[in-house]
């Protein structure tokens, strides 16, 4: 099923202990509004039960930030799509900027975890976007066209494969692309995804990287933004429902 507009995902990174994210999402799906777009939280993995449990039926995707390619096997301080599924979590995060430059993950790997991802099905959230480097270089298409190559799986679809395009710069510096920036490269990333993928231009559009409740409605309104990943402001459930109620419920 397709997944309602706008999506308005948290990725809490390697902040919480029990007892602050048990509040945290009890916050969260306390404003959650089955009629309003979609909520998703991605809580570390030491919490990630706990926030299943305090979400119960309340329609909050809750989802691991990072997963290993195999089921199972000798990969000391990995944790598998089955794994994440067998917590009651129904979706993931890969390839996100703070493990592909940060950890040195490379496209095929984070290609072959969204593979096992989707094949334990999990809503598969694919982060992309360039460095600072590469931005004033003017090779942001380049390097996202790239990046699409090498680790978008083969059986993407809307339903179950969700694009995130996250400038690295932009991550937790308080910077933003300028709104014709994000209306250009969402537009592009449009058309790049149909040209690769049967019905790939339905794979919804994220953008992440400062994303604020200041900005939220200005890169939401955009045409091809169908949602937004947060990082910081997501750990402040006020913030966050300033960007989710910022949102029109559209399409
Ligand atoms: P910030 O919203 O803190 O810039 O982080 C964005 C991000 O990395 C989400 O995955």
């Amino acid at each position: 099923m397709p997944l309602a507009r706008p999506i308005v995902f948290g990725n809490w990174k390697m902040y919480g202990l029990r007892a602050d994210s048990r509040a945290r999402a009890e916050a969260v799906a306390g404003f959650v509004r089955a009629d309003h777009g979609t909520v998703g939280i991605f809580p570390p993995f030491t919490v990630l039960r706990e926030v299943v449990e305090v979400v119960g039926e309340r329609p909050v995707v809750v989802g691991g930030q990072d997963c290993h390619d195999r089921p199972e096997g000798a990969f000391t301080g990995s944790i598998s799509p089955v794994m994440l599924r067998d917590a009651g979590a129904t979706a993931v995060i890969v390839g996100h900027s703070e493990r592909r430059h940060g950890l040195g993950e490379d496209d095929a790997f984070i290609r072959r975890k969204a593979e096992a991802a989707l094949a334990a099905g999990l809503l598969v959230v694919l982060c992309i976007g360039e460095t600072e480097a590469e931005y004033l270089a003017g090779r942001r298409h380049e390097v996202l066209e790239r990046q699409l190559e090498g680790s978008l799986p083969t059986a993407a679809d809307g339903g179950r494969l969700v694009i995130a395009y996250e400038p690295v710069w932009a991550i937790g510096t308080g910077r933003t692309p300028t709104l014709e920036e994000i209306r250009e490269i969402h537009g592009w990333l449009r058309q790049e995804l149909a040209r690769r993928r049967p019905g790939g231009s339905d794979i919804p559009l994220l953008y992440g990287g400062s994303v604020k409740p200041a900005n939220a409605a200005g890169i939401l309104a955009q045409p091809d933004v169908d949602g937004v990943l947060v990082g910081g402001a997501s750990l402040d459930p006020e913030a966050f429902r300033a960007i989710y109620e910022a949102g029109d419920a559209r399409r």
